[in-house]
C-alpha cells in the first residue's frame, strides 16, 4: 500500500495528544457542538474533533477525490496528507514509511498557485522546499529552498526537467516571466509544475481550479489526467465540483461535518479517457450529486 492514513481525532487549539498548551480553538457557533460520538467524546475545555477516525488507503497511482460541505475538514484531512500538519492523533504511511514534515514523494497545489512573486516561472518550479532526505526519489543531495547555483553540474539535468514539466503544461515561451505577467490558468499551471518537479509518488490538489472560468476549468482537468497518467502519480484531489470528481477520479470519498469523516465511498468505473459529454459520466455525476445530498441532509449530522 502506497499510502495507509489513519486519523484517529484531530482537534484545532488544543494539540490533542501532543501535550500543547494550545490556546482554546475558535468558538465557532452551533456547528461543531455535541457529535463527538466513539472519538471519546469531547472532554472538558477542549474544542470539538474537527476529524474523527479517518482511514484512507491508496495504492500506487490511484485517483481519489474528496467532497463534502464547506467546513467538514477536506482541506485539514490534505495538509495532514501534505506534512503540513502534525498535530494529530494518528498516523500517516507512505511506502510503510511514517511521515513527519513535508515530503519529495509527494506534491501539492493549492486553490491560489502560492508563486514567488520575485522568481520567474523557471525559478518557481525549480524552488525545492522539501527536505532532501525526503524519499530517495530524487537524485543526489540538496539544500532545501535552494536555487541551483550556474557552477552546479546538477543544473544541467534540473534545468531540463523543470523546462520539460514547462512544456507539459503548455508553459514553454512564459519560462522567463514573472507571475504577476501571467494569468489565473496560467500560473496554476506553474504551479502543478512545481508540484510535479520532484517527481512525487502522490499529488496532493485542494480545489485547484474553482477560482477559474469554466473553459480555463476544463483545460486543466484535463491535463491534470494527462500528468497524473504521464508521470504515474497517485491523486488525492479536493474539488467542489462533482463533474471534476468523476472526470478524474477512480474513487470519491464523500465526507459530512462535526466531525469531519468519510460517510460514503463511490467507485467511479469508467476508463480513461473521460468525455464530458457522456452518458456515462452524467449517470454517475447523477448518482454523485444524489449520495452527496443524502450525506449532507440533516438526518445525517447526528448519526454515528
Ligand atoms: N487553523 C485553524 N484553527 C482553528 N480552526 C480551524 C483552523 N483551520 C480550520 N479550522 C476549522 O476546521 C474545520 C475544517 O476546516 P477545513 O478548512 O479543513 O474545511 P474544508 O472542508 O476544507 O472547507 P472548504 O470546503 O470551505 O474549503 C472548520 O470548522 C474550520 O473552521
Ligand atoms: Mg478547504
Amino acid at each position: 500500500m502506497m499510502l495507509d492514513l489513519h486519523v484517529h481525532r484531530k482537534r484545532f487549539g488544543a494539540a490533542a495528544g501532543v501535550g500543547s498548551a494550545g490556546r482554546p480553538g475558535r468558538q465557532g457557533g452551533a456547528g461543531g457542538e455535541g457529535s463527538a460520538g466513539r472519538a471519546g467524546g469531547v472532554a472538558q475545555g477542549r474544542p470539538p474533533p474537527v476529524l474523527a477516525d479517518i482511514r484512507l488507503q491508496l495504492a500506487p497511482g490511484e485517483r481519489l477525490a474528496l467532497v463534502g460541505a464547506s467546513g467538514c475538514g477536506k482541506s485539514t484531512l490534505l495538509r495532514i496528507l501534505a506534512g503540513l500538519d502534525d498535530q494529530f492523533e494518528g498516523r500517516v504511511l507512505l511506502n510503510g514509511v511514517p511521515q513527519h514534515g513535508p515530503s519529495r514523494a509527494v506534491g501539492v497545489v493549492f486553490q491560489e498557485p502560492r508563486l514567488f512573486p520575485w522568481l520567474t516561472v523557471l525559478e518557481n518550479v525549480m524552488f525545492d522546499l522539501t527536505p532532501t532526505w525526503g524519499n530517495g526519489r530524487g537524485s543526489g543531495a540538496r539544500r532545501p529552498g535552494s536555487i541551483p547555483a550556474t557552477t552546479d553540474p546538477r543544473v544541467d539535468d534540473r534545468m531540463h526537467r523543470a523546462i520539460t514539466l514547462l512544456e507539459e503544461v503548455g508553459l514553454a515561451d512564459l519560462r522567463d516571466a514573472l507571475p504577476r505577467q501571467l494569468s489565473g490558468g496560467q500560473a496554476q499551471r506553474v504551479a502543478l509544475a512545481r508540484a510535479l518537479y520532484t517527481q512525487p509518488q502522490l499529488l496532493l490538489l485542494d480545489e485547484p481550479f474553482s477560482a477559474l472560468d469554466a473553459f480555463t476549468r476544463m483545460k486543466l482537468q484535463d491535463l491534470v489526467a494527462a500528468l497524473a497518467r504521464q508521470h504515474a502519480t497517485a491523486l488525492v484531489l479536493v474539488t467542489h465540483d462533482v463533474e471534476e470528481a468523476v472526470l478524474l477520479a477512480d474513487r470519491v470519498l464523500v465526507m459530512g461535518a462535526a466531525p469531519g469523516r468519510v460517510l460514503r465511498q463511490v467507485p467511479v468505473p469508467l476508463r480513461a479517457p473521460r468525455h464530458r459529454g457522456s452518458a456515462a459520466v452524467a449517470d454517475l455525476r447523477a448518482e454523485l450529486l444524489r449520495t452527496l445530498e443524502a450525506a449532507m441532509a440533516p438526518a445525517h449530522a447526528h448519526s454515528a
